[in-house]
């Protein structure tokens, strides 16, 4: 997880987050997913304030933060593309989709643009296999993309 510290907005917010859901079942994922989405990310900061307010181990917050790919301890871009590349995905073109954008955006899988507004991933399957090779956008589901299809594909986030 990264080290850099929160700003005073960040802190309030994940403050009210807490207080938010703390009584909610379930409250850590919860808690955990609007925190990335108000930070873009989850810092060391942010997981053991989260773990102070709910009143469990810090271990178990990085622990859950750590099991879920959608959770990120580094700082992404505005946009998050997260490309399937599993089996169903893959025999449909994920490969060379997933070519494609590290092309398009002159980045390898894991990195983000140098403007800071992209962040290019790869998972196993994403649970959207009737729209292979499926991408998502931060919540935003897309499918099918193909090689093809990514510049103009793109462009819907300039
Ligand atoms: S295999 Fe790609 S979404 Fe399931």
């Amino acid at each position: 997880m990264g080290s850099t510290a929160l700003t005073a907005q960040q802190e309030t917010r994940l403050r009210e987050l807490v207080t938010e859901c703390k009584d909610v079942p379930g409250a850590l994922l919860q808690v955990l997913e609007k925190a990335q989405e108000a930070c873009g990310y989850l810092p060391l900061e942010a997981l053991a304030l989260i773990a102070d307010g709910l009143a469990i181990p810090l271990a178990r917050v990085a622990g859950a933060a750590g099991f879920y790919p959608f959770f990120s301890g580094e700082k992404c871009g505005r946009y998050v593309i997260r490309m399937c590349r599993s089996a169903p995905c893959h025999v449909n073109g994920a490969a060379a989709t997933l070519r494609a954008l590290e092309d398009a955006l002159r980045i390898k899988v894991g990195e983000t643009t140098p403007d800071g507004r992209f962040t290019l991933q790869a998972y196993d399957c994403l649970g959207l296999c009737d729209r292979a090779p499926a991408v998502m956008v931060n919540d935003t589901v897309f499918g099918p993309v193909f090689s093809g299809d990514v510049k103009e594909f793109l462009t819907g986030f300039e």
